[in-house]
């Protein structure tokens, strides 16, 4: 059956990126007749530019028939002045997560040895580094309400934000993290800041009666704090993370340092129908954009996880990762992951030494 894949570009680096990640599909689909048929949107600040704004209703609507979602990123300075709600990312991308209900984010953080030199912490450190990090999409302090900028009687303005979880909300993403940890190494670590926050109590007690459903996998629990020096200090301490939504967007940068580049790193945004987005977990990069410098391979590995995860085709997933992999032990680099003695590559030429690896 036609599988209905929809491209996001988006802005910044995020048009570059897909321009690569397009070739692997295509070729990929051709060469291996896997039935998917592309289609592309607009989103975010080029969407603001061209229909008035972020989330056009048509792009939305092509979003709900989709069966996966790839998208580059969103955001530049150009709309940062616009009122929050109206700008690439809250009119945009978070919305995008929230009308299809997204709520299941995986973030992997693997190090791939050829890469250990480009790495922040020493190599002995993070050598065959695989964290997952399952982060809550649609809740939490992003979306909680009452939530703005208010003036108190004293003349004075005050920001302010909700941070709210429902028992479902939490044992919704426990149950994806649980599954996820029971098919890798059987250890799941919730963090919270349950020493402060309520909602975290919760959050921390929910986990607790979950982890009885899933007796094959041994749960903790960690501090916020504690959680990102660990990441910092011992990170293969950890298999996979589970955690709310501003804190898996912290946590989820942190981990990706460790690999030696946030542009290696994919992600996948997952609801309760099947369908998924999948987006490089970097943003859209305005300092470099349009310079032909960024690294698609997370965009391109991003490809991967939507093969894997939402279209049921392992094997193709697993060729594009090895062909990542195979350009990698060619010793090509974009200007992220570079160190010396290795070739220095362009946007394009990545994207095109992939296919060509693809093509073999
Ligand atoms: C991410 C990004 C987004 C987020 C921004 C662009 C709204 O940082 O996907 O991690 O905070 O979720
Ligand atoms: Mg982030």
């Amino acid at each position: 059956m036609t599988k209905k894949i929809l491209l996001l570009p988006g802005d910044g680096i995020g048009v570059e990126i897909m321009a690569e990640a397009r070739k692997v599909l295509e070729l990929m689909n051709e060469k291996h007749s896997l039935d998917l048929e592309l289609d592309e949107a607009l989103v975010g600040g080029s969407a603001i530019d061209s229909a008035g704004k972020a989330l056009p209703d048509i792009t939305l609507e092509k979003c709900h028939a989709a069966n996966a979602i790839l998208l580059g990123a969103v955001g530049g300075p150009k709309w940062d002045n616009l009122p929050p709600a109206d700008r690439p990312e809250k009119g945009g991308l978070l919305k995008i997560r929230k009308e299809m209900g997204l709520f299941g984010n995986l973030r992997p953080a693997l190090l791939y040895k050829q890469l250990a030199d480009a790495s922040s912490l020493k190599p002995e450190l993070v050598a065959d580094l695989d964290i997952l990090i399952v982060r809550e999409l649609t809740g939490g302090i992003y979306f909680g309400e009452p939530r703005g900028i208010r003036v108190l009687e004293n003349g004075e303005r005050q920001g302010y934000n909700t941070y709210v979880y429902a028992e479902s909300e939490i044992r919704r993403i426990g149950k994806v993290a649980f599954e996820m940890a029971q098919r890798r190494d059987k250890r799941l670590c919730s963090v919270d800041k349950a020493n402060v926050l309520e909602a975290t109590m919760l959050w921390r007690e929910v986990m607790e009666g979950l982890a009885k459903d899933y007796p094959d996998v041994e749960l903790s629990h960690m501090y916020v704090d504690n959680a990102a020096m660990q990441l910092i200090r011992a990170p293969k301490q950890f298999d996979v993370m589970v955690t709310g939504n501003m804190f898996g967007d912290i946590l989820s940068d942190a981990a990706a340092m460790l690999t030696g580049s946030i542009g290696m790193l994919p992600s996948a945004s997952m609801n309760e129908k099947g369908q998924g987005m999948y987006e490089p977990c970097h943003g859209s990069a305005p300092d470099i954009a349009g310079q032909g410098i960024a690294n698609p391979l997370a965009t391109i590995l991003s490809v991967a996880m939507m093969m894997r995860y939402t279209l049921n085709m392992p094997e193709p997933a697993l060729l594009i990762e090895e062909a990542v992999s195979t350009v990698l032990d060619q010793g090509l680099r974009t200007g992220d992951i570079y160190s010396e003695g290795c070739t220095k590559v362009s946007t394009s030429e990545m994207g095109a030494a992939v296919v060509a690896a693809l093509s073999l």
